[in-house]
């Protein structure tokens, strides 16, 4: 069986890898985190994910997996490393540095024939950009053999969704894409499509941008329904009645790592023509402001009522319900500015024990403690106490849905097309 070489072991790496290993394939996971790569040898995970953990177990008791810092010879690589966006005069750039690194190093065991894989998420043009740099890192190479296939898993169900979710590959020539197809088919059961580089580049932006733009739409109706004094879950629970309409749910804002970053790389390519997709960004960050005038409007208010400071509550800090990653989090953006400006805050999330930033607490512990408390994220859990009544007589204020249809609206995981948080 061929030799893979997966560079980068955070989300969609290690999964990645750790399938492979199961489809016999030997793997080298290469990560510029030392403690990564201790960790992964140590068979221990360094990311919450269901199914992972005995599949690292047994990747790593027989030796089809390793991790290093650097990477051995391979025939196939695959880049799964961050593609973070920065702000740079005064609009988002997306950030290929990391991607650029992992060529660097594939260079140094690249032979003709290899197949270089990205699935990092990048912005159109990147592929063609990494093609010309592997091509000039390795001149004594006839050809480089080089696709993209972007990732569009859904964290919290990442296993079954990278077997069975469809693929786009986008690449130049025939014999690349058949290579690249007959490699994802060894264990991918969606279907395969395969296209140009460039299409393949924005069909995972465009994938994004479109979750970005509706999510805009029900945050947008929901600042309408306030100034108006309607309540908007009421209203979208009615209007999705209707046969052709399915209007998301409003949240905080959006989190995470795809939806609140991808957006920016389309509107960094085409500033001319994506005017919805960057109203729909903006709209979304909007949002986020709006939540924390609100809650500095109750503090306010209740400081003047009662004259002392309250101590106040946050229930959430996951960008989305129901997991523990934290990155682009509404939530945290929320919690941090508040804390900033008024002191200590207490926050609870049951997928979140401890935290070096704020001060944890379980949710009896803070309904015990706190004057004023802020709905962030609609855990399952805090569904499940708003449905028993607990929050009622409390000072709780529910920006995100705790208390809406109770436990009917708890969002599957496996399937959670309805959430507006990412
Ligand atoms: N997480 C998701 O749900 C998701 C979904 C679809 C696509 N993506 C995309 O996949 C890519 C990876 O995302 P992730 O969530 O796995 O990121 P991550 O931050 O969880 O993991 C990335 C890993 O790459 C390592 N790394 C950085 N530079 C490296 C280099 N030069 N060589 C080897 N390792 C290096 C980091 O140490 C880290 O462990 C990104 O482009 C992201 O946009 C992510």
């Amino acid at each position: 069986m061929k030799r893979v070489c997966v560079h980068g072991l955070g989300y969609i790496g290690l999964p990645t890898a750790l399938l492979l290993a199961d489809h016999n394939f030997t793997v080298t996971g290469v990560d510029t985190d030392e403690n990564v790569v201790r960790s992964v040898n140590m068979a221990r995970l360094h990311i919450v994910e269901k199914g992972l953990d005995d599949l690292l177990k047994s990747a790593i008791s027989n030796k089809k997996l390793i991790a290093q810092t650097s990477p051995s010879y391979a025939e196939i690589h695959i880049i799964c490393v961050p593609t973070p966006i920065t702000m740079k005069d005064d609009s988002f750039k997306s950030d290929l540095r990391y991607v650029e690194a992992a060529i660097r190093n594939i260079a140094t065991v690249y032979q003709d024939g290899d197949l270089v894989i990205v699935e990092s998420t990048v912005s159109i043009g990147a592929t063609d950009k990494m093609e010309k740099l592997l091509k000039a890192l390795t001149p004594n190479v006839n050809k480089v053999e080089i696709v993209y296939c972007p990732e569009r898993v859904l964290p919290g169900n990442l296993l079954y969704e990278l077997k069975n979710n469809d693929r786009i590959i986008g690449g130049k020539e025939l014999n690349t894409l058949n290579l690249a197809k007959a490699f994802y088919s060894v264990f991918v059961i969606g279907q395969i499509h395969t296209t140009n580089v460039k299409t393949a580049e924005l069909s995972k932006l465009a994938e994004n941008a479109y979750r970005d733009v509706n999510i805009a739409f029900a945050n947008e109706l929901s600042l309408i329904c306030e100034e108006a004094g309607i309540d908007a879950y009421e209203l979208i629970n009615l209007i999705n009645q209707h046969p052709r309409v399915n209007v998301l749910q409003p949240g905080i804002g959006v989190g995470g790592h795809c939806i609140a970053v991808d957006p920016w790389f389309i509107v960094e390519h085409d500033q001319r023509n994506a005017q919805i997709i960057k109203l729909a960004r903006n709209r979304n960050l909007d949002k986020t402001n709006f939540i924390l005038e609100k809650i500095y409007q109750k503090i306010e208010t209740f400081t003047s009522i009662q004259d002392k400071s309250p101590i106040v509550g946050f229930l959430g800090l996951s960008y989305k319900p129901d997991i523990d990653d934290l990155r682009e989090s509404p939530a945290v953006f929320i919690v941090r500015e508040v804390q900033k400006k008024s002191g200590a805050v207490y926050v609870s999330d049951p997928n979140v024990s401890s935290s070096e930033e704020f001060q944890i607490l379980s949710v009896d512990d803070l309904i015990a403690k706190c004057d004023l408390i802020f709905g962030l994220v609609a855990h399952r859990e805090f569904k499940r106490i708003a449905k028993s009544g607990q929050f009622s007589n409390l000072s709780f204020v529910d920006f995100c849905g705790i208390k809406e249809n109770s436990l009917n609206n708890i969002p599957n995981i496996d399937n959670n097309k309805n959430e507006a948080s990412s």
